[in-house]
């Protein structure tokens, strides 16, 4: 007990002392000019990030470039120039550079990186040495699609140079052949002092944003202060539509048609909303729900219909059919939202299929059906298996309407929503947790409130290789694109045809170039944009598209998306950028973080946190100058550093399942890393604490006879009620392995006073991980990141793992495994808890959580109740337990059964000697 007292208030200090970095001005650097320079050609924004730095030391110091870009956005360029030598980024097959990657971690050195910040944001960051009194030019392109969502275009532009820079510009041009109808300068960076920096010039087609500001203003905006800018600049514009058709420009061999007509009536619609009302949605999600709900109702047109589904393991509904949306009706359905509260578990199956039938019940002629679906959950009532789900619900709607799948918060299997509403010509958004989750949903529903056309299907004579062609619905603000190449580049045959079908009748557009007009040339320099914006958006779709092919087609799809980016250098998640340095220094990869949230067709692309392993370990030995957490350490008695485990044989190639992104809008912070290996463990002055380190207690000797058993929970096939069995405290245990992987889930029920687990640990290859109810170590057989339960949320991405930190949560996905490892608090008690939310096969595995549901059949339930648990007839008795791997922690009726019967085995099977 001693012992891990001490180990709690050792891991504890230690813990708490490693903090997050504030972004701060590098010492004896100077960025002595950062310019930002977007071109938009007819919404394809390529943006050029330059910023010049002198090393103002007498001795060569390593100098960082940090940048945010949009994460919808593609990297297509990256150079540094240093001494008049240039290094470009070369873009690579993924698995490629990611061997040099792997080879550069071999020799102990850093890799470069692009991770996930916030919701919109991604942060791309490398670092050069630089001699005494040097200076080096970074230089990086990204390019992007700018997407139509209520009417208008935002260009986002984030600047965070870290030091008020005299040379600090931003240009942005943009070219509109039609004109634009407005715009607006918006966000952090065109607040209060610094309004004036900002000028915009329109003149035709063409329009220009310049921001200048002076080095005192760089201090004065929100958010920036001494290390001057801080914040984004948003431009805000609409173009000029005078043509129902649409616009098509063409260059260089390829088009690009937009088609965003106006002067169309609105179809009334039959929406019907699908509400988890399960036990996770507990608190702000659920009251957010029901304003936005309250707010959507209020916003339905009379000719709407509309329905109401909540569900938890029970499906309810306001009213069974569709009604329409008269005052009464909508009072009516106020009242029943303002009564919708959390309970109970996530049965989404049968909650989706009965909005399938309220729809199919109500056909209607001239008019546009919407599902949408609210959850924050996995599936964990009836129907649990997610491919069985998908087959159900596809069938069910049969590509009759869309299915909008809005996943609330990072619990949600997002892969699964994703693909749901994409098998169903939808689209999946993510509603971030937070305090304008509301606005978020409302957001959301407004884009889709207004159908103006249905059953969109672009037609091209002269093209070949166009883009996707066919549009379920199209909704008022948004717009359709879609490009082509030319068949011998010949306009003379080229033309357009839209057919759809509008409220009253079918509707056909047609359009040649000769009646187009003549263009207003392409800007110089910018000839090739449709090209690149058709490879743009072929890569888009594909990457949404590969996710439902399987076999031979999801190769080809994979192989199209591979050979486009590296044609056009663009960073994709099949790709990944070397960035090469002057000889002798590191080799750094950068990848596109995971892709998350894709919406080709009308959404944004949202991508997954990751993070990888970052600075503070240079091979050249002495910790960079930023410091980071070493600077932190108090002097405490170091512990020898141990050896360092082995590296190498790591699969960094594989894939991982892939998952969300922490829910906060919160700031980037660096990981702190470091290395067992390095050199410089004498300067840390601190204890460097590898899990080899965690204590041991002596192996329970036997179960200390006061304390009370843990129950466990087996979930039962076809919705029966689960069965439960209890094992002795103070036990280790073996809870999930997989021999195909080396993965294994091992854990040590708490002594006594508590109802789980008091550690946790879990091996996968080289990479080891402890989780106790002060913290989490996890090392990846190098380096190794701690984390605090109660930290800010946090993301850790190596490329067979991901690890997300939220609130109390630790979401481990390793290989084929996805694990939620839960601090459970109880009578002022703390514990773990695991829930298995992926595994890796559907067959029982070693450990007691590798048990797929299981099958029994009644034989009497009359007293003394019976059971028949695999061909063995055995007395039960009706019990209670809670079931902890669920949020709420719902307290479920159970079958009582001995732990043998449970696990058809003897406990000894499951308990190890060490974790
Ligand atoms: C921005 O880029 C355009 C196109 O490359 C170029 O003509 C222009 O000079 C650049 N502007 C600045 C301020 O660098
Ligand atoms: C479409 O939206 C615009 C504003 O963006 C509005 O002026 C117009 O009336 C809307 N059209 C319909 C049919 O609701
Ligand atoms: C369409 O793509 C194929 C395969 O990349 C190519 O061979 C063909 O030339 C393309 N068509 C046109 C008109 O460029």
């Amino acid at each position: 007990m001693d012992r891990a007292l001490i180990w709690l208030s050792l891991v504890g200090f230690f813990l708490a002392s490693v903090t997050s970095e504030p972004k701060t001005k590098q010492q004896n650097v100077d960025i002595y000019s950062f310019h930002i320079n977007s071109t938009v050609t007819s919404r394809y924004a390529i943006t050029v990030i330059t910023s010049r730095v002198a090393n103002s030391l007498d001795e060569s110091q390593e100098v960082h470039f940090q940048v945010k870009i949009p994460k919808n956005a593609f990297i297509s360029k990256f150079r540094m120039t240093i001494e008049g030598k240039t290094y470009d980024g070369i873009v690579k097959q993924k698995e490629e550079a990611q061997q040099q990657y792997s080879q550069a971690v071999s020799r102990g050195q850093s890799a470069g990186l692009v991770s996930s910040v916030g919701r919109t944001l991604e942060e791309f960051k490398t670092s050069v040495t630089v001699a005494a009194l040097s200076k080096v030019t970074f230089e990086l392109t990204y390019e992007e699609l700018l997407k139509r969502r209520l009417g208008k275009y935002e260009l986002l532009i984030n600047a965070q140079p870290t030091q008020p820079v005299a040379d600090f510009k931003i240009d942005v041009h943009i070219h509109e052949n039609r004109g634009i109808s407005f715009l607006e300068v918006k966000g952090g960076l065109s607040t209060n002092e610094l309004a004036s920096a900002v000028t915009t010039t329109r003149s035709g087609p063409e329009s220009w944003v310049k921001f200048y500001p002076t080095p005192e203003q760089q201090k004065k905006c929100e958010g920036c202060g001494e290390n001057g800018l801080n914040g984004d600049l948003i431009i805000i514009y609409d173009v000029e539509r005078s043509k129902s058709e649409g616009e098509v420009r063409t260059s260089q061999g390829y088009f690009v048609h937009y088609f965003a007509p106006t002067d169309v009536q609105r179809i009334p619609k039959n929406v019907v909303f699908v509400i988890d009302r399960s036990g996770s949605m507990h608190g702000r999600k659920i009251e957010q729900t029901r304003l936005a709900m309250l707010r959507i109702l209020g916003d339905l047109s009379e000719d709407d219909y509309f329905g109401i589904i909540t569900f938890d393991s029970k499906v309810d509904t306001w009213n069974r059919e569709l009604l329409k949306a008269t005052q009464s009706n909508v009072e009516d359905a106020k009242k029943f939202v303002r009564e919708i509260t959390d309970r109970g578990s996530t049965d989404i199956n049968a909650a989706v299929l009965e909005g399938v039938e309220m729809i199919n019940r109500h056909p209607r002629e001239g008019s546009a059906s919407i599902l949408i679906l609210l959850t924050d959950g996995d599936p964990t009532a009836g129907e649990t298996n997610p491919t069985r789900i998908q087959n159900n619900i596809r069938e069910a709607i049969g590509k009759k309407f869309p299915l909008y799948c809005l996943g609330f918060g990072f619990d949600v299997d997002f892969d699964f929503l994703e693909k749901m509403a994409l098998e169903n010509e939808g689209v999946a958004r993510r509603i971030y947790e937070d305090s304008d989750a509301d606005i978020q949903l409302q957001g959301f529903y407004e884009e889709v409130a207004t159908p103006l056309l249905t059953n969109v299907q672009m037609k091209y004579t002269g093209a070949e290789n166009v883009t996707q062609t066919d549009f379920s619905h199209y909704y008022n603000g948004s717009e359709i694109v879609v490009a082509g190449q030319l068949t011998d580049n010949n306009l003379e045959t080229f033309s357009t045809e839209v057919i759809a079908i509008s409220k009253k009748e079918n509707v056909k557009y047609i359009d040649t170039i000769a009646t187009q007009g003549r263009s207003t040339g392409v800007l110089s320099g910018f000839e090739n944009f449709i090209e690149r914006l058709w490879a743009y958006l072929t890569v888009k779709q594909l990457l949404g598209k590969e996710q439902l092919l399987k076999g031979e087609k999801k190769k080809a799809a994979k192989k199209e998306v591979l050979d486009l980016s590296l044609k056009y250098n663009f960073v994709t998640p099949l790709t990944s950028m070397v960035v090469t340095k002057p000889q002798g220094e590191e080799t750094q990869v950068a990848h596109k973080p995971k892709e998350r949230g894709t919406t080709q067709r009308r959404g944004h692309i949202q991508l997954a946190g990751t993070a990888s392993i970052s600075g503070g370990i240079t091979a050249r030995g002495g910790f960079p100058s930023r410091g980071r957490i070493v600077n932190t350490y108090q002097a405490a008695p170091p512990p020898p550093p141990p050896p360092p485990p082995p590296v190498g044989g790591a699969d960094f190639a594989q894939g991982f399942p892939s998952r969300g992104f922490p829910s906060r809008d919160y700031d980037y912070h660096d990981y702190s890393v470091f290395s067992s290996s390095d050199h410089h463990v004498g300067q840390v002055n601190g204890p460097i604490f590898l899990p080899t380190f965690l204590p041991t207690h002596p192996p329970p000797t036997n179960t200390a006879p006061e304390a009370s058993p843990v129950r466990f929970l087996i979930q039962a096939q076809d919705q029966s009620e689960p069965l439960c069995y209890d094992i002795p405290a103070s036990q280790r245990l073996r809870l999930l392995q997989d021999p195909s992987s080396d993965f294994s889930m091992n854990g040590e029920l708490i002594e006594s006073g508590g109802t789980g687990f008091s550690q946790i640990t879990i091996h996968y290859k080289t990479d080891h991980m402890t989780l106790s109810t002060s913290g989490i170590i996890f090392s990846d057989g190098q380096n190794a990141v701690k984390f605090l339960w109660n930290q800010e949320p946090t993301t850790h991405e190596t490329d067979s793992v991901s690890l997300i930190l939220r609130n109390k949560e630790m979401d481990v996905s390793m290989g084929n495994t996805r694990v939620v490892i839960l601090l459970r608090e109880q009578d002022g008690n703390s514990f773990l808890w695991p829930a298995v939310r992926q595994r890796p096969s559907t067959t029982t595995l070693p450990g007691l959580f590798g048990k797929p549901p299981v099958a029994y059949t009644a034989v009497t339930l009359s007293h003394p109740p019976k059971l028949k648990i695999q061909d063995q007839e055995v007395q039960v008795s009706k019990s209670t337990a809670t079931d902890y791997s669920i949020h709420s922690a719902p307290r479920v009726g159970c079958w009582l059964v001995p732990f043998q019967v449970a696990m058809q085995g003897e406990l000894s099977d499951f308990t190890v000697s060490n974790l």
